[in-house]
C-alpha cells in the first residue's frame, strides 16, 4: 500500500520528529513535508496526495482555511489536524475541518495505526461508485470536537465523571439533546435524568460517549426534514435508538463482553448515518429515491443503490471510518443491509445489526420475509443462526408506544414463513463480567 500523506507545519521540531520517526516507512508511505498552506496547496494541485495532516497552531501554516479548502474541494482526501500537548483548544477551534486529530509528538504505532486504518477503511469501502459520490458531497463532517474532548479524559490515568459532564453541559444545545435522549423510552432509565453529569453516571461513561456523538449527530442535521419533506428525522432517531436498544439486548443474550456491548450499542445508534449524509447532500435525488422506494415497495437502500449505485450503509461506514470509529462497528454499519459480504461469521456485530434492524421494522418473526430487501433469511441459515432468532425477537420485545417503522409495502406479500423453532441456549462469547458500573450490564435483564 503506497499512502501519499502530506505534513503541513511550520514548527521545525515536529517536523524533524515525524520525519525521523517515518524513516522506516519510507518504502510504504510517500510524505511531503510542507510549512505553509500555499505551499501546501500547491502539492494539493501538482499530485493527488490521500491524507493531509496540518498543524493549526501557527499563523504560519494557516491551517484552518487550508483544511477548509481541502473539505470544501479536495472531500476524498482524510484529514488530520495536529493537536499540541494539551490538545483542548485545537479540538475545539478545528471542529468539522479534521476528520481526527493526532498528537504532534505521537510514537511511530500511533501515527501509523491512526493513518493506516483510516486509509484502509476508505480502500476498502470505496468502490469507484462511492467514490464518485463521495468526490461529489460538498461537506463531510468530521468527528465532533466532544467526542474527542471526551475521548481524551476517557484515556487520562483517572477519567471524572463531573468533567466530562461539564464539557457537555458547555454545548446548551448538545446537553438538551443528550438529556432528551437519555431520557427516552429506549433507555428505559427510571429516574429523570437531569444533568450530563448524572447521566454519565448512570450510563458510565463509554456509553455516554455514543450518546453524545449520535446527539451531535442529530443536532447537526436537524434541518433535513424541510430539505427533504419524506425524510422524518424525528422517525430516524427513533428508530436509530431502537436498533441500538436491540443490538444491545442481543448482544447482552449472547453474554457478550461490556466493551462489545458499547459497541454493539454504538454501532445501532450509528448504523443509519449516511441516510443524512446523502439526503443532505443530495436532497432531490433522495427525495426521488425515497418516493421510489414507497411506490415499488422496495427497501430504502435497493432505491438508494438505483439512485446513486451506493447505499447509506456504505456512505456512512465510509464517514465512520475516516473518523476512526473502531473497525468492527464500521464494518457492521457498512453492511447491515448486505450481511452476506461482510467478514463476520455467526454471531457477530454484523448479523446482530442486522437482525435488530429487521426487528426494528417488523413487529413479529412473521413479519420479517414480508418486505423485499429487509431480512437476508438465506445468510441467516447460512451462519446456524435461525435457531437464535426466536430467543432474540423476544428479548427485543417492541417498546410501548413506539410503533415499528413502517417499511414500504409491496402490493403481493408473501406467505409468512412457519415459526422459527425455539432458539437453543446462546453460548458465551465471553464469560460475562460483574456489572462494572457500566449502563448495559444491568439495563436488559427487565
Ligand atoms: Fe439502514
Ligand atoms: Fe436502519
Amino acid at each position: 500500500m503506497q499512502i501519499r500523506v502530506l505534513f503541513v507545519s511550520s514548527e521545525h521540531g515536529v517536523v524533524a520528529n515525524i520525519q525521523r520517526l517515518l524513516d522506516p516507512l519510507s518504502g510504504e508511505w510517500t510524505c511531503y513535508f510542507v510549512p505553509t498552506a500555499a505551499d501546501a496547496l500547491a502539492i494539493l494541485g501538482a499530485q493527488g496526495v490521500d491524507v493531509i495532516v496540518s498543524d493549526l497552531n501557527t499563523e504560519q501554516t494557516d491551517g484552518e482555511p487550508l483544511l477548509n479548502t481541502v473539505m470544501c474541494s479536495y472531500p476524498h482526501i482524510v484529514r488530520f489536524a495536529f493537536t499540541d500537548t494539551t490538545g483542548q483548544s485545537d479540538v475545539v477551534r478545528s471542529g468539522e475541518l479534521a476528520h481526527q486529530f493526532l498528537p504532534q509528538y505521537a510514537t511511530l504505532p500511533v501515527i501509523q495505526n491512526a493513518i493506516e486504518h483510516a486509509y484502509a477503511l476508505r480502500e476498502i469501502l470505496a468502490g469507484e461508485t462511492l467514490k464518485k459520490v463521495i468526490s461529489r458531497i460538498r461537506r463531510l463532517p468530521g468527528l465532533p470536537a466532544v467526542y474527542m474532548e471526551i475521548s481524551k479524559e476517557l484515556h487520562s490515568d483517572d477519567p471524572s465523571v463531573s468533567k466530562i459532564g461539564q464539557l457537555i453541559a458547555k454545548d446548551a444545545g448538545l446537553s438538551a439533546q443528550v438529556l432528551k435522549l437519555v431520557n427516552s423510552a429506549y433507555y428505559g432509565v427510571r429516574q429523570k435524568v437531569t444533568s450530563p453529569t448524572h447521566a454519565a453516571s448512570l450510563l458510565g461513561l463509554t456509553a455516554l460517549q455514543s450518546v453524545v456523538l449520535v446527539a451531535d449527530i442529530f443536532t447537526r442535521f436537524e434541518r433535513l426534514s424541510a430539505l427533504v419533506p419524506q425524510f422524518s428525522l424525528e422517525a430516524f432517531q427513533e428508530h436509530s435508538l431502537l436498533v441500538s436498544r436491540y443490538a444491545t439486548a442481543i448482544a447482552r443474550a449472547q453474554r457478550m463482553e461490556l466493551s462489545r456491548l458499547n459497541d454493539i450499542s454504538m454501532g445501532g445508534l450509528l448504523h443509519d448515518t449516511g441516510k443524512l449524509v446523502l439526503a443532505e447532500n443530495f436532497p432531490q435525488e433522495y427525495a426521488r429515491a425515497l418516493d421510489a422506494a414507497a411506490a415499488d415497495g422496495k427497501a430504502v437502500w435497493q432505491a438508494e443503490k438505483e439512485e446513486f449505485g451506493t447505499t447509506h450503509a456504505e456512505v456512512g461506514a465510509y464517514l465512520l471510518g475516516l473518523w476512526g470509529i473502531d473497525g468492527g462497528i464500521v464494518e457492521a454499519c457498512a453492511f447491515h443491509h448486505q450481511p452476506q459480504h461482510g467478514r463476520g461469521a455467526g454471531v457477530s456485530e454484523t448479523s446482530i445489526l442486522h437482525v435488530s434492524d429487521a426487528f426494528a421494522h417488523t413487529a413479529a418473526l412473521e413479519e420479517l420475509d414480508a418486505t423485499p430487501g429487509l431480512f437476508d433469511r438465506e445468510y441467516i441459515a447460512a451462519q446456524g443462526l435461525d435457531g437464535y432468532l426466536a430467543g432474540w425477537r423476544t428479548a427485543c420485545p417492541p417498546l410501548d408506544g413506539v410503533p415499528p417503522v413502517a417499511q414500504p409495502v409491496p402490493a403481493a406479500v408473501a406467505a409468512p414463513p412457519p415459526p422459527a423453532p425455539v432458539a437453543p441456549a446462546a453460548p458465551s462469547a465471553a464469560p460475562e463480567k460483574a456489572n462494572e458500573g457500566g449502563f448495559w450490564a444491568g439495563l436488559w435483564k427487565k
